[in-house]
């Protein structure tokens, strides 16, 4: 016998860091509707709303099911007026009128065109908006003058705009292995980001780089960064040094969600593996990828790896490195994971619940004045009072 008034009613932590967050969402008109109004307000610097909608979103994540009516959602945290209207409008008309407004807006597509260039964040796209710059052919026209990381990625935008595959990211890290332990032996590579919660792609890949004798990884980036440069893996790169000291960050200054570690943007040269019998040689497809970079080494210029005729057999990637001292690398660790909004919720947790202050350098406990040491995740989630999440649910 089925109750037909019956509601499938929800119940979910507000903190994101209580939940359990799998890439299984049930929901994804309802999060890509409330995601792209959170990117259009990120974007048109409302951080604020922003924030709301990304918390809307990830509430909806952590269902165990579709929401087919508003009535289930009673008592869910984070579901602001805004936020239920939109999911209103989608439940009953099929589609939200505001989100099918700013998808269509002239302002909103300028803003992704222009911030999809590494290199451009809002407020530049907003000032060429003002110019009347709308699209690249506009930017390349206008004789803006651009800064080199966006030089690098107008010419690689296409490339940069198709989303990194799981195995693009092996193929990568094999790369910064090989660069990492032939300039200090010993030393480590985890990789982190989207791809350690278990996502199949991402925007990027991103590795964290240490060695177990702490001091020994001091200085390594740059070096790392030669024995990219002279393989010709790199199309670009920017290396900013450590800047972190403990007693100038520490309980005196707020934590930042900026972090200070030795770090590298770069953008990386990846030849496509062969595919099976078109190849000409004894090469695994590894090897050719690899021939096909070193050849680069001699600085012939992208347009020279195109085939007579053919097309290219490279890819740029987005790539990000981070160095981090042994001490701090479970910090370094959990905190470069994400997602974003699971780091977000983590330091609130930490500030508002715990009196700790939480960044991807170190715990600080205001109750006790001094810092909380740990060598794994785990030990952080104890810290702070939290059940142990895994990377694979962190996903909010
Ligand atoms: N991060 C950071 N400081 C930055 C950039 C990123 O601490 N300047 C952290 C983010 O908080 C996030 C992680 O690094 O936890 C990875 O960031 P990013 O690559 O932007 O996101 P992903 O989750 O990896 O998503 P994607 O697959 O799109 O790359
Ligand atoms: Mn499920
Ligand atoms: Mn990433
Ligand atoms: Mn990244």
């Amino acid at each position: 016998q089925i109750d037909e008034e019956e509601v499938v009613a929800f119940s979910v932590p507000s903190y994101a860091c209580l939940r359990r967050t799998t890439l299984d969402n049930h929901n994804p008109v309802l999060t890509d509707a409330l995601s792209l109004l959170a990117e259009n307000a990120e974007l048109s610097d409302e951080d604020g709303r922003g924030v709301a909608f990304r918390r809307a979103a990830a509430v909806l994540k952590a269902l165990p099911e579709p929401v087919t009516g508003v009535t289930q959602l009673r008592g869910l945290p984070c579901l602001g007026g805004h936020s239920l209207r939109v999911i209103r409008d989608i439940l009953e008309n099929g589609a939200s009128s505001e989100v099918e407004f700013t998808k269509q807006s002239e302002r909103f597509k300028a803003l992704k065109v222009l911030t999809g260039i590494f290199g451009v964040g809002a407020k530049t796209a907003e000032r060429w908006i003002r110019d009347g710059i709308h699209s690249l052919h506009q930017l390349q026209e206008s004789g803006q003058t651009l800064n080199r990381a966006q030089q690098a990625g107008l010419e690689h935008y296409d490339d940069l705009k198709q989303p990194v595959t799981k195995a693009e990211a092996d193929a990568i890290g094999e790369i910064v292995e090989e660069a990492v332990v032939s300039v200090l032996p010993g030393a480590q590579i985890t990789l982190i980001g989207g791809f350690r919660r278990g996502k199949l792609t991402g925007h990027d890949v991103d590795f964290l780089i240490t060695h177990p004798e702490e001091g020994r990884e001091v200085g390594l980036m740059p070096k790392v960064v030669s024995w990219l440069e002279s393989q010709g893996f790199l199309l670009y790169q920017k290396t900013t040094r450590n800047s972190y000291l403990e007693a100038k960050d520490g309980p005196a200054r707020p934590p930042s969600n900026i972090d200070r570690f030795e770090r590298c943007f770069s953008i990386f040269k990846l030849a496509e593996a062969e595919k099976r019998g078109t190849m000409q040689t004894e090469n695994t497809p590894e090897d050719t990828c690899r021939l096909a970079a070193h050849s680069q080494a001699t600085d012939e210029g992208p347009q020279r790896t195109k085939p007579a005729g053919g097309r290219r057999r490279w890819r740029a990637v987005r790539v990000d490195l981070v160095v981090s001292p042994i001490s701090q690398f479970a910090f370094a660790l959990l905190g470069w994971t994400g997602s974003k909004l699971f780091e977000r919720e983590l330091r609130r947790w930490a500030g508002h619940e715990k009196a700790m202050s939480l960044s991807s350098h170190a715990l600080y406990d205001n109750n006790q004045g001094r810092y909380l040491r740990a060598t794994s995740e785990e030990e952080i989630f104890t810290h702070l009072g939290l059940e142990y999440i895994p990377p694979s649910e962190r996903n909010a």
